[in-house]
């Protein structure tokens, strides 16, 4: 049976009998599905088919999965097809609960009830394919038409999308999100310019960038997007923990989910006198960053923080989440989904939940050091933090100080040659990152010490701290 046919029939039945379905999945191959698509659904579902047969339900094979079946293959395997069993068997199951483990009007444009809201038929349990596409019966009867797209948008009024079941207290991923720079702290005139700044900076150039050209709501638009939660997560995408597009385990800035962004500029251009923009992934696992001064020994520590003890990179200190008992009922837990993308966060007083903002390092949460089971205790973890950061601005001053003898003629970017200073001067501003003394501290020292005795070797300008100062520190990192 060709697909124009099914097309037709499944236009003017609309249901039970249907029997073989030839259908198209990303226009490279036809499949014939020995079953039947769907029953009709109940009248008062709104357009909303949900699974299409008590065996169907039974096999989490969703009614769009006959003909989209590399969608459906994914999402068989993520949580999302066993978020009715996971309320049912939670032992807290109550009514409330249900809208955001089935098909209903949250995570998509209906409102009012719909789904299993409208119905509690079985056939909706789940988060299933139009929990975020929507009503898919218009689609059905007419698939040649344009697909229910979903919208990623994250707004603070939970109209769709992700957001609209992942916020509230049990999981405030879009309130934490929405309080970091990914969300609405980030900066908004950056993000506006459109251009190259785009494919890091703003969520629809960074989805391009990230190579998916799938279709959705807002793609063709002109709204300007967060970091929104699809740019990190593909709920089509069961190979990586957590749905994630990208792996957070992998040692290598070209795949790392965070290091595809977190690495705009880590070594310094010939004809740029801008400093490092965003170099943190090439920083954690010490590979191309940073001036190398001349002799500089390559094998010196690479990084603690990047290495293999440290599984989860980026995301171990940055993505720590815990859960806390709420002090008012002593009872209802608090989760911090670690959204907020603080490694070290501020406390609330009160609750002692984590909070965005600036407070004094002695007040700041260290759990993430030691959750990981990487640092004894949280003192230790936060003694070790001071002291690099101590020491890496000790030898940025000391840097600073030498290279303001250096002729202004060593800094001239319009010449076509990396000046000595000028390498120096780099690695000055990487030191200057405050959060270069945790990324790797070792190495941005040593590349500060060794652009000291460039500059010399280069100038005859001799650093301000005694030559046996410099050896005693060389011995420290570990040379
Ligand atoms: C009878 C087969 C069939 C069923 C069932 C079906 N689709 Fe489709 N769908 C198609 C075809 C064919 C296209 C057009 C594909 C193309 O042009 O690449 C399409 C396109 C789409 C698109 C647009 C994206 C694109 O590549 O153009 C989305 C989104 C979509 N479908 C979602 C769904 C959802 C959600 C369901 C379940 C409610 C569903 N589909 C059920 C056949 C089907
Ligand atoms: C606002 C939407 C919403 C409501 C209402 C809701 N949930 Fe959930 N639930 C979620 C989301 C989103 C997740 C996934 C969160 C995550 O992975 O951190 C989830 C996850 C769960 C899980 C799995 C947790 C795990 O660790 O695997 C259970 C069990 C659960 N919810 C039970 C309930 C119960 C019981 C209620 C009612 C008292 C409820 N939910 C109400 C959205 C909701
Ligand atoms: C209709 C409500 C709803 C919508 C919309 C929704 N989710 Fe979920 N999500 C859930 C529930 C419920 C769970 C928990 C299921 C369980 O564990 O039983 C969950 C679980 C998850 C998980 C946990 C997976 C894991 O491996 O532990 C991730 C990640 C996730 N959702 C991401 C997303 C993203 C990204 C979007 C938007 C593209 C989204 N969700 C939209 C309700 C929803
Ligand atoms: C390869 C990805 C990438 C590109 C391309 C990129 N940036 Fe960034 N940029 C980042 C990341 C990641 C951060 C956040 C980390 C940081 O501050 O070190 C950032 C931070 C910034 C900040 C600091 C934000 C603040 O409020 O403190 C500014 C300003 C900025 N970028 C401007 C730009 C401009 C302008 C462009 C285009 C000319 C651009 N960026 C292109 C990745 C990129
Ligand atoms: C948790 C929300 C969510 C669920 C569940 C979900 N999708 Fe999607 N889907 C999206 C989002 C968001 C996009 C936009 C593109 C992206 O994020 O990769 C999308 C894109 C698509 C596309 C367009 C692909 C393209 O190449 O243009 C198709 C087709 C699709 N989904 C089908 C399905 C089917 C079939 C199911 C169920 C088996 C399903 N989706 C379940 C959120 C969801
Ligand atoms: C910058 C990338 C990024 C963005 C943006 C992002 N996440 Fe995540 N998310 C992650 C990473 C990384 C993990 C895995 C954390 C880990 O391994 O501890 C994760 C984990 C999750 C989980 C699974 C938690 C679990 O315990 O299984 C859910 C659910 C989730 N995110 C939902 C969301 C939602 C909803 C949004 C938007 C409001 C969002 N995320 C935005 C990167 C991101
Ligand atoms: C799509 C690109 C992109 C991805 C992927 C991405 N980031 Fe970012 N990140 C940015 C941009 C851009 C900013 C700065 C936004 C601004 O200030 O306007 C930022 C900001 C941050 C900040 C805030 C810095 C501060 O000073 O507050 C942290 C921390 C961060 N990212 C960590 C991560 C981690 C961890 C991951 C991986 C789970 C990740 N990012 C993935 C683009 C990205
Ligand atoms: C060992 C824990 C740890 C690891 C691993 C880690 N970070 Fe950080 N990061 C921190 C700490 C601590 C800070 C300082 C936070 C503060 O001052 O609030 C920080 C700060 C940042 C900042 C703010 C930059 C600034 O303006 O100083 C960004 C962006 C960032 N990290 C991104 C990343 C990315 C991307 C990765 C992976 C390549 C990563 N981090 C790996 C602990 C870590």
């Amino acid at each position: 049976m060709k697909s124009s046919h099914v097309v037709r029939f499944l236009t003017c039945t609309f249901g039970l009998v249907l029997v073989a379905a030839g259908c198209t999945e990303t226009n490279t191959e036809t499949i014939f599905v020995d079953r039947p698509l769907f029953d009709d659904p109940p009248a008062a579902a709104n357009g909303y088919l949900g699974y299409g047969t008590v065996d169907a339900q039974a096999e989490s094979f969703t009614t769009c999965g006959n003909c989209h079946i590399g969608s459906q293959s994914q999402w068989e395997l993520t949580a999302h097809a066993g978020a009715w069993d996971g309320l049912q068997n939670s032992g807290h199951a109550q009514s409330f609960c249900e809208g955001c483990h089935t098909v209903s009007e949250l995570g998509n444009a209906a409102e009012g009830d719909v789904g299993w809201t409208a119905t509690a038929d079985p056939r909706y349990q789940d988060v299933q394919c139009e929990s975020c596409h929507g009503p898919g019966a218009g689609h059905v009867g007419n698939p040649e038409g344009s697909g229910p797209l979903a919208s990623i948008v994250v707004d603070v009024d939970l109209e769709n999308g992700c957001g609209e079941c992942h916020a509230g207290s049990h999981h405030p991923y879009v309130e934490e999100w929405s309080q970091s720079r990914h969300g609405f702290a980030g900066n908004v005139g950056v993000r506006d310019r459109g251009g190259s700044c785009a494919s890091c900076h703003e969520g629809r150039g960074a989805l391009l960038a990230l190579g998916v050209d799938a279709e959705y709501v807002e793609r063709d638009g002109v709204q300007n997007l967060h970091i929104v939660c699809s740019v990190c997560h593909d709920p089509h995408n069961a190979t990586n923990e957590h749905q994630l597009r990208y792996p957070i385990d992998v040692a290598d800035v070209d795949n790392n989910l965070c290091m595809k962004c977190h690495q705009k500029r880590a070594v310094p251009e010939v004809d740029n006198s801008r400093g490092p923009h965003s170099p943190q992934g090439p920083l954690l696992l010490g590979e191309d960053v940073g001036w190398i001064p001349p002799n500089f020994d390559t094998n010196i520590v690479r990084g603690t923080h990047g290495s293999a003890q440290n599984t989860e990179l980026c995301a171990t200190c940055h993505l720590y989440g815990r859960d806390f008992t709420d002090p008012v009922s002593g009872e209802f837990l608090i989760t911090a989904t670690g959204h907020l993308f603080q490694p070290i966060p501020c406390l609330d007083p009160v609750s002692g939940n984590p909070i965005p903002g600036d407070c004094d390092l002695a007040e700041r949460s260290f759990e993430s050091c030691t959750g990981a089971g990487c640092h004894g205790d949280e003192i230790v973890a936060r003694g070790l933090y001071t002291v690099s950061t101590a020491r890496i601005a000790a030898a940025v001053a000391d840097l600073t100080a030498q290279l303001a003898s250096v002729p202004a003629t060593e800094f001239d970017s319009d010449d076509g040659i990396l000046t000595v200073a000028e390498g120096a001067l780099f690695n000055q501003k990487l030191g200057e990152i405050t959060s270069s003394a945790i990324h790797n501290p070792f190495l941005t020292e040593a590349l500060l010490l060794g652009s000291m005795v460039a500059v010399e070797d280069e100038y005859g300008i001799a650093p301000r701290i005694l030559p046996s100062q410099m050896a005693a520190r060389w011995n420290e990192i570990g040379r």
